[in-house]
C-alpha cells in the first residue's frame, strides 16, 4: 500500500497515531496537575520501563496536557554529558520567562529571575544568562548545588503561584543523572512539596530509577510515584494496530493481527515497526496473514539495525561477552551467579563489567542478585548475532 500515507510511527519518541493502553498514567498525571493547582501535596511521577515501551512518548503527552492546563513546562533529556547546573539554569529561564510578559511580571517572578541569575553565575566556569535581572545576593549563590537548587525551585514555585500557574519539569532518561545532581534535585523538590507550591518534576527512564533515588535520598519514596509501563495488553495492542489503519480505510485479517501480536508481544516499538513494514507490503486494503509472514524478515532486519545493534555499539568485548553469557541462559531475568558460572569467573571479578553495563543503560537489576536486559527481546538478538560460543575465546580488552 501507499507508503506515503503509512500511519505507523516507529522511532524514538515518535508520537503514535493511537496512544493505546496509557489511560491510567494519563489520569494519574491529570490528578497531579489538579492537586498542584489546589495547593495540595501530591507525589511526583517517574515513569519507568524498558526501552521502546513508550516512556518518551508519554512524557511528551504529559507535556501537552500540562500546557493545555495553563502550566509552564520545560522538557529535557539527561545524557552522560549533561552539565546539570547549566541545564537547570536554562530550563528555569524558559519557564520563568513564559509566566508572563516582562512588563507584567509580579514581584515574586522578578525575585525568581534574580535568584536564577545568581544560580547561573555560580555554575562552574560561570554562566552569563541573558536576563533582564540583577543577581540577588544570599540566595542560590552558595556554590552548594543542593542549597542553591532548593532556593531556585522554591522561588520559581512561588513565582508560578503568584501568576496562578504552575511549573512542570519533564526529565527523560533520569537514570543518567549523576548522584550529586539527583540528590540535589530530590532535596529541592522535597522543600517545594513541603511548601505546597505548584511545581513538580515528572520523569521517565529505566527500571533502576527507584533504587537510584532511594540511594540518593532515603525519603525519595515519599516524594515519587513510579508507574511502570511495559508491553500493551492484547486489546490495547490491537487498537494500536487497527485504529490507525481504519482511519485510512484499511483493515486487518484476524489471523494477521494475531501473528503480529505473537511476534511483538505487544511491545509498542515493535508494533509500530511491524505495522509500518506490513502496510508497505500489503497490496489492497486488507492486511493479510501472508503479508505478515512476508514482512517478518524485513522487520527482524530493521529491528536489528535500528534498535538492537545501536545499543551494543559502545560496549567493550568484555561487556559483549557478559551479555552473550546472559543470553545463552535463555530468557531473563538471570541470576548474576549463573552468569558468572557461565563465564567461569567469580561474581566479584565481574562486578566492574556489570556496573559499567548498568551505567550504559543496557542491563539492570530487577531484584537483588538478578540481572536482565533493558531492551525487550535482547536475549534473542544476542543469541542470533553474538552467540557465546563465538566469543568465549576472544581476548579481553
Ligand atoms: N501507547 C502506545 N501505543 C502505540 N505505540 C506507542 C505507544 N507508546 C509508544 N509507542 C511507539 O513506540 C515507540 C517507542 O516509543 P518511545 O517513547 O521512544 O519509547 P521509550 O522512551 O520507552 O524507549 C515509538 O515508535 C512510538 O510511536
Ligand atoms: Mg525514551
Amino acid at each position: 500500500m501507499d507508503p506515503i500515507i503509512n500511519p505507523y510511527t516507529p522511532g524514538v519518541g515518535s508520537r503514535p497515531p493511537e496512544l493505546a493502553g496509557r489511560d491510567e498514567q494519563i489520569t494519574d498525571f491529570t490528578t497531579l496537575l489538579k492537586r498542584l493547582s489546589l495547593g495540595k501535596p501530591q507525589k511526583s511521577l517517574i515513569v519507568t520501563g524498558l526501552r521502546g515501551v513508550g516512556k518518551t512518548v508519554l512524557l511528551n503527552t504529559f507535556n501537552d496536557i500540562a500546557e493545555a492546563n495553563s502550566f509552564k513546562t520545560a522538557k529535557t533529556e539527561i545524557t552522560h554529558e549533561t552539565n546539570f547546573r547549566h541545564l537547570m539554569a536554562r530550563l528555569f529561564r524558559r519557564t520563568l520567562l513564559a509566566l508572563s510578559p516582562m512588563e507584567r511580571l509580579k514581584d515574586q517572578a522578578k525575585k525568581a529571575l534574580s535568584v536564577l541569575k545568581a544560580f547561573a553565575i555560580k555554575t562552574p566556569g560561570g554562566m552569563e544568562l541573558s536576563l533582564d535581572a540583577e543577581a540577588i545576593s544570599g540566595l542560590a549563590d552558595s556554590g552548594n548545588l543542593e542549597e542553591d537548587l532548593t532556593d531556585l525551585l522554591v522561588t520559581a514555585g512561588e513565582a508560578a503561584k503568584a501568576h496562578n500557574s504552575g511549573i512542570i519539569l519533564l526529565i527523560d532518561e533520569v537514570q543518567f543523572l549523576e548522584k550529586p545532581d539527583f540528590e540535589a534535585l530530590i532535596s529541592a523538590l522535597h522543600q517545594v512539596t513541603q511548601k505546597n507550591l505548584p511545581l513538580s518534576l515528572v520523569g521517565a527512564g529505566l527500571p533502576q530509577i527507584p533504587t537510584l533515588a532511594g540511594e540518593a535520598k532515603s525519603y525519595a519514596e515519599r516524594l515519587f510515584e513510579y508507574p511502570v509501563i511495559g508491553k500493551l495488553n492484547k486489546p490495547a495492542a490491537k487498537r494500536a494496530l487497527l485504529i490507525p489503519a481504519k482511519k485510512e480505510g484499511v483493515d486487518f485479517e484476524d489471523r494477521a493481527i494475531e501473528a503480529i501480536l505473537a511476534f511483538t508481544h505487544g511491545y509498542p516499538y515493535f508494533l509500530q515497526e511491524y505495522g509500518q513494514h506490513v502496510w508497505n507490503i500489503a497490496s489492497d486494503d486488507i492486511i493479510r496473514y501472508e503479508d505478515v509472514m512476508q514482512a517478518e524478515k524485513q522487520v527482524v532486519a530493521t529491528l536489528d539495525e535500528n534498535f538492537f545493534r545501536v545499543r551494543i555499539g559502545r560496549s567493550t568485548k568484555t561487556e559483549v561477552l557478559y551479555m552473550s553469557a546472559m543470553a545463552s541462559l535463555g530468557e531473563g531475568p538471570y541470576k548474576s551467579q549463573a552468569i558468572a558460572e557461565k563465564l567461569e569467573r567469580n561474581m566479584q571479578s565481574l562486578s566492574p563489567t556489570r556496573s559499567s553495563l548498568i551505567g550504559k543503560g543496557l542491563i539492570y537489576s530487577p531484584e537483588y542478585g538478578y540481572t536482565d536486559f533493558t531492551v525487550p527481546k535482547y536475549d534473542d538478538y544476542m543469541r542470533r548475532n553474538h552467540p557465546i560460543e563465538h566469543l568465549a575465546d576472544t581476548d579481553e580488552d
